[in-house]
């Protein structure tokens, strides 16, 4: 039995290695507070300040949103011309539908199929920003997002993407020079996060959203990019809320369901899910040790009978025992096995009986 629990322990073991490395970057996720890169906001000239024009801006002084079709929603209209009118040089290009559909089969003809086939909107207007940045490089805004000062300072970094509390990056503001090593990965690798996840809300986050994008941006962090490769973090007080922060922010997200409000709910509860975890994971633990105890007890009988018949008599061997709780479909199998053995069984049913 000793070496039993050995092998139940190993296999096990395995199992669990084997899951932690696969969620291995998402459980690093969940204690990276970017600070290495983040945008300090003592480098940060405030919205005045005559160090503006004394920066850098090699980021390309174009605004990119998305919209299904030209008509803007009443709601994000005041966002969208905040943004316009802080930004009369820049150049303004609203993706839609139509126009984002153009571009990759003109410039990525590879990816259009995935583009074409992914099963919810919000995928193609996720991918078609990546792509966007990549080639053309500028700043992304979600049409939510409100412009509350000129965004002169952070064209001064190759490439930026917010931080979002408690983990990871999104991807709802974002900017980046053309053909940047980071956004080039990142639609590199689009097409291998095409697949579903059940929920609609996993899926989405996984396959384009701010979950794939963060997931991406830890292993291109783990490669240890050069200066020029470098993608700064804006942190949350320089994004909205403050009189010094880019941004404003106006409605909440449009296309969240129901499984979205259900994994908001598992965020807010995670101790006690993190505690149920631990509980039903031993509980597991025991049902698998248990079945294994008697699959080997089942093995153990099968050798014993065949071999050394007159002790299977004793009522207390181990086979009698377990024959009482084996489940019916394997009780069954040894019925079974009884008949095959014919003449020894009926020998041992007379012993039997004679003794009682
Ligand atoms: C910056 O200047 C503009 C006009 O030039 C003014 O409207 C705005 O209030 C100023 N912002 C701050 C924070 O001083
Ligand atoms: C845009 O889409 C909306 C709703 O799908 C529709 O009502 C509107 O007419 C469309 N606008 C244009 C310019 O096609």
């Amino acid at each position: 039995m000793r070496r039993g629990l050995l092998i139940f322990l190993i296999v096990n073991l395995v199992i669990i290695s084997f899951l932690v490395r696969s969620v291995s970057t998402l459980l690093s996720l969940l204690v990276e507070d970017a600070s290495a890169d983040a945008i300090h906001r003592s480098e940060l000239p405030s919205p005045n300040s005559s160090l503006i024009e004394q920066r850098p801006q090699i980021i390309p002084k174009i605004i990119h949103q998305t919209y299904k079709n030209e008509s803007i929603p009443e709601v994000w209209q005041e966002a969208q011309q905040s943004c316009i009118d802080l930004h009369p040089d820049y150049e303004y290009i609203l993706w839609t539908n139509e126009k984002s559909r153009e571009f990759i089969a003109a410039e990525y003809p590879w990816f259009l199929e995935t583009f074409d086939n992914y099963k919810y909107p919000i995928q193609r207007a996720d991918s078609i920003r990546y792509f966007v940045l990549a080639h053309y490089g500028g700043t992304y805004i979600d049409l939510d997002d409100g412009c509350n000062r000129r965004l002169d300072p952070l064209l001064a970094y190759p490439a930026w993407v917010r931080r979002t509390v408690p983990t990871g990056i999104s991807n709802d503001a974002m900017g980046s020079v053309p053909q940047h090593p980071f956004f080039l990965r990142v639609i590199e690798v689009l097409q291998s996060y095409d697949r579903s996840w059940l929920l609609p809300y996993i899926t989405v986050m996984y396959s384009t959203g701010p979950l794939f994008l963060s997931v991406i941006w830890k292993e291109y962090m783990q490669d240890g990019p050069n200066e020029a490769g470098r993608v700064r973090i804006l942190m949350q007080e320089e994004y909205n809320k403050h009189s010094w922060s880019f941004f404003t922010h106006h409605v909440g997200n449009s296309w969240h369901g129901s499984d979205a409000r259900l994994i908001f709910w598992m965020g807010q509860h995670w101790v006690f899910l993190t505690v149920l975890g631990f509980i039903l994971g031993g509980l597991v633990g025991i049902c698998l040790w248990w079945a294994y105890g008697r699959l080997l007890l089942l093995g153990s009988k099968y050798r014993y009978r065949y071999s050394k018949l007159p002790s299977f008599m004793s009522p207390s061997s181990p086979s009698r025992r377990s024959r009482f709780v084996m489940p019916t479909l394997l009780r069954r199998v040894s019925f079974k096995k009884d008949e095959e053995v014919g003449p020894i069984n009926e020998a041992s049913y007379e012993l039997y009986s004679r003794r009682d």
